[in-house]
């Protein structure tokens, strides 16, 4: 099974397109074979203060795990966004924003943000904020999102966003680990015609959290009233009035932290990702550049939240050290109505589109009136991220959305890669619906079996990439030995990517998920663990098991079987009040699918949960459940077949 093949569109989009097949090909072997010299004239791709002489010192070794780039070098993250770009482009529009209501909009010169950023950052240095102090953002999809993350770019300042969904548990949690004294958040968030209650949650955060001297600089964007605490709240458009549009440009070096984001794993709770300054950036504005075949003037999209990764790479950082015109989208793709999305690709002309497979799916369902309501004559590339793409969905994104004309870079990736490491290039690459294709440049993947054994040719296994690229994470904050522990230990000398992986007799990759214990809801990603930590804090749990299953929208649902407290009765109130629990505990993107009462769960004789037969019943596959004669009760088995909630 290797698919269909899209070859590479002929005539004027390839002529247009950055880089061939047979270019790809040279200057990925040139990239293995010369990453010194390779990335080093990349790197120049950016503005420096202090050049950098060192190019490449990474080392996964277990008791020696250190990547560093452009180590020597100094740089502002900011200037390269936006300074730079002022004597050739300061009337472009550097930020188009689109409102969740079709009628709120804004264009943001890169003169504008300049202003804008610069008057941020005097924000937070006349509260105290210094280099390496953590800033905690919580917003809406609203420009001063962009500005917050910039501002603290240019002050060297470490921001940690914190996704819009998130409930205040969630967000008192990542305040806490980063010991962030200083929160940015707006009175209220707008999606699909509803309000969030980003301030009120910040004040429940930080009433759990907080230690009594943080500051809290709130963005009026629906000027609806909020609760107030004098002394600790700021009004973001008083403070702005108030300081000098002059900032000037704090020297950064290459391996100072940029930013921090959260991210589930397969224990424990969720670990801060660092990542650094001039390789990052390096990294996202070439993988935006290439991947998106981004040319000048281009209106470029990507729908996700700055909340993710991709956020942080694809809309902000990578698009503006390119120069480019980036779309920020506040809303859903199904308000006011299913052609939301198409509406504004038309209204904006946009180029470049890039979204998430579960968008797709759910936009496929609602049929394809929908879409061939709208022109869409401005398209030239269509992205995905987030989840495998299921060929049917490819297809329709293709055909329907794309009639047929524009590429789809199916763009593997994750929060700790920092950018795009397998994907077409939309020149180069015929197209397989489902692949993700081949690596991109200085991207060495491998596929082990169980015992770290290197499967060659066409085969399967686990992912695993050979050695560093300079868009890496660099540790998790204040834990680095979880970091090695996480990724650079089960299959030593590698980064371990935590996916299960295919590769066909071309040498393309297909991903097929995760193999840890990570579930993939609606291209989010949540640990089983930490679903399970939730359920059981609930006063009448007992205890809990999580895991996911395939759901056609979701990529992946959340199914649970939570055992209860000796003398507690099960109700379908019940399972109203566990979900309501989970939303309240982490946020409504970990809503449970489907909760089953267990009277028990199947265990080992030494008290291990057997994930395995949970997520075969949970399938609804559990006609071949393997051996359970060395559980310590094989008769709970039964009795969950019996009550499984995913009959197909
Ligand atoms: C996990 C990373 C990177 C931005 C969004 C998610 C899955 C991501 C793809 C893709 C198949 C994909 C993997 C990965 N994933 N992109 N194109 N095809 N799977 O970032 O939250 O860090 O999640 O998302 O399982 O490990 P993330």
């Amino acid at each position: 099974m290797s698919g269909k093949l899209y070859p590479v569109p002929a005539g004027e989009w390839r002529e247009r397109a950055w880089l061939d097949a047979k270019a790809y090909d040279a200057l990925y072997k040139r990239s293995i074979s010369d990453p010194q010299g390779f990335w080093g004239e990349i790197g120049r791709r950016l503005d420096w203060i202090k050049p950098y002489t060192r190019v490449k010192n990474t080392s996964f070794v277990p008791g020696d795990v250190s990547i560093k780039w452009y180590e020597d070098g100094t740089l502002n993250v900011a200037a390269n966004c936006i300074d730079r770009h002022l004597a050739t482009r300061g009337d472009q529009v550097a930020i188009i924003w689109e409102g969740d209501d079709p009628t709120q909009e804004e264009q943001i010169t890169y003169r504008q943000l300049h202003e804008r950023v610069c008057k941020f950052a005097n924000v937070l240095k006349a509260h105290g904020v210094k280099k390496g102090d953590r800033v905690t953002i919580y917003l809406p999809m609203i420009p001063e999102a962009a500005y917050a993350m910039l501002a603290c770019a240019r002050i060297g300042a470490i921001h940690s966003v914190v996704f819009g969904g998130f409930s205040p548990e969630a967000l008192a949690g990542r305040i806490e680990d980063a010991q962030s004294k200083f929160i940015i958040t707006a009175d209220e968030g707008v999606r699909g015609g509803k309000f969030i209650p980003l301030k009120k949650n910040t004040d429940d955060a930080l009433a759990k959290a907080g230690k009594g001297d943080e500051t809290v600089l709130v963005v009026r964007r629906t000027g609806r009233p909020v609760p107030w605490t004098a002394g600790r709240d700021l009004w973001a458009h008083e403070e702005t009035a108030r300081v000098s549009a002059d900032c000037p440009l704090a020297e950064i070096n290459a391996e100072d932290a940029l930013f921090i984001l959260y991210t589930s794993g397969s224990t424990g709770k969720p670990k801060g990702v660092l990542h650094t300054s001039g390789g990052y950036l390096t990294y996202a504005a070439l993988t935006h550049q290439y991947v998106f075949d981004y040319h000048d003037g281009d209106i470029y999209w990507c729908t996700a939240d700055v909340g993710w990764v991709t956020g942080h790479s694809y809309i902000v950082y990578g698009p503006l050290a390119n120069g480019a015109t980036t779309l920020m989208f506040e809303g859903v793709p199904n308000y006011p109505t299913m052609s939301r999305f198409w509406n504004v690709v038309d209204k904006w002309k946009v180029n470049i589109f890039y979204t998430a497979p579960t968008a797709i799916r759910a936009l496929m369902g609602a049929g394809d009136d929908f879409v061939k309501s709208s022109d869409r004559s401005s398209l030239r590339l269509l992205g995905s991220v987030g989840e495998p793409i299921n060929p049917e969905a490819w297809e329709w994104y293709h055909n329907v959305v794309g009639e047929g004309r524009s590429p789809i870079v199916d763009t593997w990736w994750q929060t700790e890669t920092g950018g795009i490491l397998i994907s077409p290039l939309p020149g180069a690459t015929a197209l397989k619906p489902g692949s993700a294709t081949l690596p991109f440049f200085g991207v060495q993947p491998e596929l082990v079996d169980d015992k770290g054994t290197v499967q060659s040719g066409a085969a399967t296994g686990n992912l695993v990439i050979l050695d560093s690229w300079p868009g890496q994470a660099r540790t998790i904050y204040g834990d680095h030995e979880r970091f090695v522990q996480t990724y650079f230990a089960t299959y030593p000398g590698t980064y371990f990517t935590g996916d299960g992986c295919r590769r066909d007799e071309d040498g393309y990759y297909w991903i097929t998920g995760r193999v840890d214990d990570v579930i993939n809801v609606s291209g989010h990603r949540l640990g089983t663990a930490e679903v399970e930590s939730a359920l059981v804090s609930h006063p009448k749990v007992a205890e809990a098991a999580v895991v996911g299953y395939p759901h056609n929208l979701k990529g992946q649902g959340i199914y649970c079987y939570v055992t209860l407290n000796a003398g507690e009765a099960w109700s379908p109130e019940m399972v109203k009040e566990l979900t309501a629990h989970v939303r309240k505990e982490i946020g409504p993107i970990a809503s449970p699918d489907l909760i089953q009462f267990a009277p028990g769960l199947p265990k080992t004789r030494s008290g291990k949960i057997m994930r395995r037969i949970l997520r075969k019943i949970a399938e609804d596959e559990y006609s071949n459940l393997g051996d359970i004669s060395t559980l310590a009760d094989p008769a709970v088995v039964q009795d969950l077949i019996d009550n499984r909630q995913n009959r197909r």
